[in-house]
């Protein structure tokens, strides 16, 4: 009898010993998230970058950058915009020529195409600040650009705004080149033209019908 009680003892011991190798081994097989001993700790752990880290963000060759390198002009485009990015260069924008022959129709359908994905996400397709980023509240104080303010404004003060950004908008300038920022300017014009074209219209008045015709011109 004492024999027996002696065996159960050895393998209650045994079952306690294999539980545990059995532990060991799941163990340090299944833990992977830290490797045992590193000798080129670049390969174990990736150098995090943090891509919207404000520190990133300002430091302009690493991650985003915002405007095309200093002093340098892209093949084929056009020649710098020589108004500063100040209160002072907002306002003599206004005297700035578009350089651009009117758009024919194959380029004015680039330009829709060139709006619709830099600028209706936030102005919306209809020019009317209904784009996604605008009525999800992403982006407050979008501008309306079918209201006259904007109608009105001068092609020079487009393209500095879309050169240089204002307040929530962000710039342009190394997204689209400086012909197509005048491009996408050009289509806005003619959608601007329209939309006060058929709101004239809508008043049923003698003199709309002639403010439509010569805006046909
Ligand atoms: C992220 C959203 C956003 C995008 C994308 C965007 N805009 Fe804007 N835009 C704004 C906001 C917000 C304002 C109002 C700025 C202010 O006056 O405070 C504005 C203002 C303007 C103005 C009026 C500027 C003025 O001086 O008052 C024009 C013109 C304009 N945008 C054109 C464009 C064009 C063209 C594009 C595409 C290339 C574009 N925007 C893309 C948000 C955006």
């Amino acid at each position: 009898m004492k024999f027996i009680n002696y065996m159960k003892r050895i393998k209650i011991i045994l079952a306690f010993v294999s539980i545990t190798i059995v532990a060991i081994v799941f163990e340090s097989c299944g833990g992977k998230r830290e490797p045992n001993y590193t000798y080129m700790p670049d390969m174990a752990y990736s150098r995090a970058f943090e891509a919207y880290d404000s520190n990133n963000l300002k430091n302009e060759n690493i991650n985003y950058i915002p405007y095309p390198v200093e002093g340098t002009i892209r093949r084929g485009d056009l020649f710098p915009y020589p108004l500063p990015n100040d209160s002072n260069g907002y306002k003599m924008s206004a005297q700035i020529k578009d350089p651009l022959p009117p758009l024919d129709t194959i380029q004015m359908a680039e330009a829709q195409r060139l709006f619709n994905i830099n600028c209706a996400i936030c102005h919306g397709p209809k020019l009317d600040a209904q784009g996604p980023l605008s009525t999800g509240g992403k982006i407050p104080a979008v501008a309306n650009l079918t209201l006259k303010q904007y109608v009105e404004m001068p092609v020079g003060t487009m393209f500095h705004v879309v050169t240089y950004g204002k307040n929530n908008m962000g710039s342009y300038a190394s997204q689209l080149t400086r012909e197509q920022r005048w491009m996408v300017i050009q289509y806005v014009k003619s959608q601007q033209l329209k939309g006060s074209a058929a709101s004239d219209s809508t008043k049923s008045s003698g003199t709309a019908a002639k403010d439509s015709t010569t805006i046909k011109k």
